[in-house]
């Protein structure tokens, strides 16, 4: 009889840890569920701040990327931006010259085919994808030269598909400016 009711107590102990255990499961499936929930609705109520377009149809006829807009500009505050765009198989412009110890915005696009716009030895690292424009903030503290790879496949001739990035001495670069609308590096 004793050893009965000791048999009984012990299957109400296991019973109430597995009760405790099933809430506590169940609690953390609770929380992923509404984790999930809450991300998907947030997600599609706010979509992104800014998602720009330009028709890469119409690139070289009118609106920012005209060729003759392309290259490194001096903005009102000082910063600069940097206007290019990428296409079988080449960037325009070819070389980009930007100062350093300036905030530079990065503006590309793709006049085709996905590309990739990647500054060696910078964090930059993007997709140049058709009809959307890649904004890139990026800061160069020291002069010198970045390669600058496609690194999304583009087609036969992708592994040719470079330019590169020269990062210049910000007072030489300024005093280049003031007399030049549009740099760039292209000989
Ligand atoms: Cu352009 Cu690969």
């Amino acid at each position: 009889m004793t050893s009965m009711s000791e048999h009984d107590e012990g299957a109400a102990v296991a019973a109430r840890i597995e009760r405790r255990w099933t809430v506590v499961s169940a609690g953390i499936v609770g929380l992923l569920v509404g984790m999930a929930i809450f991300a998907g609705i947030h997600k599609a109520t706010m979509p992104q701040a800014w998602v720009e377009t330009a028709n890469p149809q119409t690139l070289h006829i009118s609106g920012e990327f005209v060729e003759s807009n392309l290259g490194s500009a001096v903005e009102a505050d000082g910063s600069v931006t940097v206007r290019a765009i990428g296409q079988q198989f080449s960037f325009t412009p070819q070389c980009i010259l930007v100062p350093t110890g300036t905030p530079i915005s990065f503006r590309a696009t793709s006049a085709d085919v996905v590309h990739g716009f990647l500054i060696d030895h910078t964090n930059i690292n993007s997709m140049l994808v058709p009809g959307y424009i890649s904004v890139l903030p990026a800061k160069f503290d020291v002069p010198g030269e970045h390669p600058m790879p496609c690194q999304e496949f583009c087609g036969i001739g992708h592994e040719g598909m470079w330019a590169k990035v020269k990062v210049i001495d910000k007072a030489t670069f300024f005093k280049m400016a003031a007399d030049k609308r549009r740099l760039t590096c292209v000989e």
